[in-house]
């Protein structure tokens, strides 16, 4: 057996073992309902797990099976998902459960080739629901899973690049335990989490796998994992206006393509507009504008872009028309706000603003 296989081996035994002195409580670990575990690894993607707990309660108890959650309005389910980001993470869940629903009798599949058919669904879900939830021996490599085994190896290839991902995956599925693989893939997950952590110095000393690992024995952890730099994000200045009216805010939908699809914003345009600019741009008679004031500038990153924002804040007159600029925007209250539409959190620092 080549060393590197003999050294992944070994971390079985002492991997179960911390595991089930060590794993957290968190809500999606209380039983192995197939359907709460995708849930959870779905929000657990981007999101951090602390953040994801109170969305997971509360998603549990708007969607608490499959079905719902196929029949599920869109303005609601983005409602659930407000603040989480990656609002795409959403509308794949709802798309895979009316598929699971139609093909496979509101039952999610075991197997880990159908999981990775739904939309939604990569290699790391599907081995992740098919480990943890059916037993299935099938890895479940994300980013933290990459850092702890390659710096277990001691491995130095790029683990942004496909093939350096796609090569552990198969070499974690050689050696998967068969008796308890959900564990020992959330025992990865545990060690990425709590021992290896991204971002500063791993816990060595508190480390299960420190016996096998190259990196700990040999204090590679600062150059391991190796990952090429990002690509720089395309920056996109733009200028939004807090609308308000009688107690009510002008908002706006997005168009159903692109970029936070079909979600609710501040009206808000392309480029950084001075404060008479921005009066002038709105074309209304100046009596209507009662009030104009800057707002505090914000930044919000998304996956290719970033936005720079600037704002000002109106307050419009009882009889001013709408914005001829915003003409499909239209007035919400702030209870409506609240309830109904989901304000992306690109938005959230002007939200705050809102009484
Ligand atoms: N991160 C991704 N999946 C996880 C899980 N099941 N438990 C804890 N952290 C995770
Ligand atoms: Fe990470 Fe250190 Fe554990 Fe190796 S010994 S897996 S570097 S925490």
């Amino acid at each position: 057996m080549c060393e590197r296989t003999e050294r992944l081996r070994a971390m079985e035994a002492p991997l179960l073992a911390w595991y089930r002195s060590r794993a957290r409580v968190l809500p999606w670990r209380e039983n192995r309902d197939p359907y709460r575990i995708w849930v959870s690894e779905i929000m657990l993607q981007q999101t951090r797990v602390e953040a994801v707990k109170p969305y997971f309660e509360r998603f549990m108890e708007a969607f608490p099976g499959v079905k719902d959650l196929a029949e599920a309005e869109d303005d609601r389910l983005m409602k659930m998902w407000e603040g989480l980001g990656y609002y795409s993470r959403a509308r794949n869940l709802k798309a895979a459960a009316r598929i699971i629903v139609d093909e496979y009798g509101g039952c999610l599949p075991a197997s880990f080739d159908a999981l990775k058919g739904l939309p939604g669904i990569g290699s790391y879900t599907a081995g992740a629901v098919a480990s943890i939830a059916y037993g299935v021996p099938v890895p479940a490599v994300d980013g933290n899973v990459l850092r702890v085994v390659s710096r277990v190896l001691g491995d130095r290839e790029d683990i942004k690049k496909a093939s350096v991902k796609a090569r552990l995956e198969r070499e974690l599925g050689r050696v998967i335990p068969t008796s308890e693989p959900g564990n020992y893939n959330q025992g990865l997950f545990e060690v990425g989490a709590l021992v290896c952590v991204p971002g500063g110095e791993p816990k060595c000393g508190e480390c299960p796998l420190h016996a096998l690992c190259l990196s700990g024995q040999n204090g590679w952890w600062r150059e391991i994992p190796v990952k090429s730099a990002p690509r720089p994000k395309r920056v996109e200045e733009r200028t939004v206006f807090l609308i308000e009216q009688e107690e009510k805010i002008l908002i706006n939908r997005r168009p159903p393509k692109g970029l936070l699809a079909s979600l609710y914003e501040l009206p808000n345009v392309l480029g950084h507009m001075e404060q008479g600019e921005a009066a002038a741009f709105l074309g209304l008679p100046l009596p209507d504008i009662c009030s104009i004031e800057p707002l505090p500038s914000a930044r919000h990153v998304f996956s290719h872009v970033e936005w720079h924002m600037i704002a000002y804040r109106l307050v419009l007159s009882r009889e001013a028309p709408k914005p001829r600029p915003f003409s499909s925007a239209f007035m919400a209250d702030r209870e409506a706000l609240k309830r109904e539409y989901a304000l992306p959190s690109a938005f959230a620092a002007y939200r705050k603003l809102i009484g």
